[in-house]
């Protein structure tokens, strides 16, 4: 009998397969990098083949390392970088071109276009968004006018639009001879082409953007019962497992972390950092700069909502460090270089290099460093982009609290950068609440793994999932008000910097 499910996790940096047990235990992992295409100033792309054959290698080097075939698993579940921009032709299986990444930001002067018309207003109201470079709708705007052929052969059906959940759905249940063209509503509605009450495409949208909607996939639901679709003999798990779950990985993150009621919240830090806030199913517009979005739909239930504060730069702030400027050999090594300094010395790092999202949206901004003397050494610079990661996290926190009057008693973190400790107590710090981490800390894959499994019966539903809940860790708050007041205070002045900085 089938004991385990599979949980594809295609992010930013890499894509990784996690096997799981039905305590949520991790059986058996394996994660590939794939390139950072990076053709000019501010624009990121990803060549899909690439994430294709990341995907299959992982799938068929995390089953090999736990000894187990598709025989062992229940089902799969797939979650991913949202808002991640790919378009292929579905008779030749070739990407049109390359896939615009959510951090890419060519497309801001279509965003602001949208602004100056009105039109921004109706995509507030109906797809919860603010107009930015960052979704997925500009993006395919953009590739539908630049590439050679591509409007033709959408109108044809000759081009299907995904992200990368429904690139990857595809070709592991078939691609050219018959893979499925379908996504789900976490992942649709980071597009500005999706209506938030509806679930469906909107048509009034899409002419927004002049997208056919011939093009765009199925939206079905985030646990589905019927199943998507298998995968093939012929595939990396040389066997039919139903595929069953799929969630933007933000989503995912706050499935794994059981944030099933309303008013429960967890911040995700990867690449980006992303805190989202259950809603329940009430769709409840921000005020202070968040975004609306689906947070899940299981089976044919009212969807769930939530409100997200969305960081752009977070992580990656590190991985400049270390990539670009090379201060740092790996990313764990920042927290050694900051603890070597008592503190920042008055410099302030804010890492605006795609714009600042959430909860500015001022896609003007670009980075500052802030506040430089003679005295500041590279463990200053280490010690201001961790704190980066806090204050930016604190002004999303801040932004939900007045948003929704919910006052968070502890904030539920995970991912990447939790595992710096000396980031996370500062985080407690500048917060000025506790901060809590579960024990497994890879709660994307298993939120996508939950999705999976609930919609096959393998876990009878949510509650039966709280047992699988434990914290690992307890970061509490050490600073006295003032402390956390001023650092605030020099933050935002540091904030102020970055805007108006290039011209849209
Ligand atoms: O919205 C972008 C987000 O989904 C990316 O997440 O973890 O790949 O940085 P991550």
């Amino acid at each position: 009998m089938a004991e385990f499910v599979g949980a594809i996790d295609q992010g930013t940096t890499s894509t990784r397969f996690m096997i799981f047990d039905h305590g949520g235990a991790v059986v058996a992992t394996h994660q590939l990098e794939h390139e950072q295409i990076l053709p000019r100033a501010g624009w990121i792309e990803h060549d899909p083949l690439e994430i294709w054959r990341r995907t299959e290698n992982v799938i068929e080097v995390a089953l090999d390392k736990a000894r187990l075939t598709a025989d062992d698993l229940v089902a799969v579940g797939i979650t991913n970088q949202r808002e991640t921009t790919v378009v292929w032709d579905p008779v030749t299986g070739r990407p049109f071109h390359n896939a615009i990444v959510w951090q890419d930001t060519r497309t801001d002067r279509i965003a602001a276009a949208l602004e100056r018309d009105g039109r921004g207003d109706v995509i507030r109201e109906r797809a919860g968004l603010p107009p930015a470079a960052y979704f997925s709708g500009g993006k395919l705007q953009w590739l539908l006018e630049h590439v050679d052929g591509l409007r033709e052969a959408a109108e044809a059906g000759r081009a299907l639009f995904g992200t990368t959940d429904t690139w990857l759905l595809w070709n592991l249940t078939g691609g050219r001879s018959g893979g499925v063209h379908v996504t789900d509503p976490t992942n649709a509605s980071r597009t500005m082409l999706m209506d938030l009450r509806t679930l469906d495409w909107d048509d009034e949208l899409l002419g927004f953007f002049g997208v056919p909607r011939r093009m765009l996939p199925r939206i079905r639901p985030s646990s589905d019962p019927e199943h998507y679709g298998a995968t093939l003999a012929a595939g990396p798990f040389r066997g039919a497992v139903p595929l069953a779950g799929d969630l933007g990985d933000q989503q995912a993150a706050s499935v794994g972390q059981l944030c099933f009621e309303a008013g429960q919240a967890k911040n995700t830090y990867g690449t980006g950092n992303f805190l989202l806030l259950n809603t329940g199913h009430e769709i409840v517009h921000s005020t202070r700069g968040l975004i609306t979005t689906v947070a899940y739909q299981f089976g044919g239930s009212a969807p769930t909502y939530a409100l997200e504060g969305s960081i752009a730069v977070t992580g990656s702030a590190i991985q400049w460090l270390r990539d670009q400027l090379g201060i740092i050999g790996d990313a764990a090594e920042s927290e050694a270089l900051a603890r070597s300094v008592p503190d920042t010395g008055g410099m302030y790092f804010v890492p605006a290099f795609s714009g600042l999202f959430a909860p500015h949206w001022r896609q003007d901004a670009r980075g500052a460093i802030v506040g430089l003397s003679r005295f500041h050494t590279r463990a200053h610079l280490a010690r201001a982009a961790l704190e980066s990661i806090c204050y930016q996290s604190k002004d999303v926190v801040a932004a939900m609290q007045q948003d929704s009057g919910v006052s968070l008693q502890v904030l539920r973190v995970d991912g990447g950068v939790t595992a710096n400790d000396f980031a996370m107590q500062v985080q407690a710090d500048i917060l000025g609440i506790p901060v809590s981490r579960p024990v497994v800390s890879e709660t994307t894959a298993l939120g996508a793994a939950y999705a999976a499994g609930l919609a096959t019966g393998f876990w009878s539903g949510v509650d039966e999932l709280s047992s699988n809940w434990a914290e690992s860790k307890q970061w509490t708050p050490s600073w006295t008000a003032d402390q956390r007041a001023d650092g605030h205070r020099q933050w935002l002045k540091a904030v102020e910097r970055t805007l108006d900085w290039v011209e849209i």
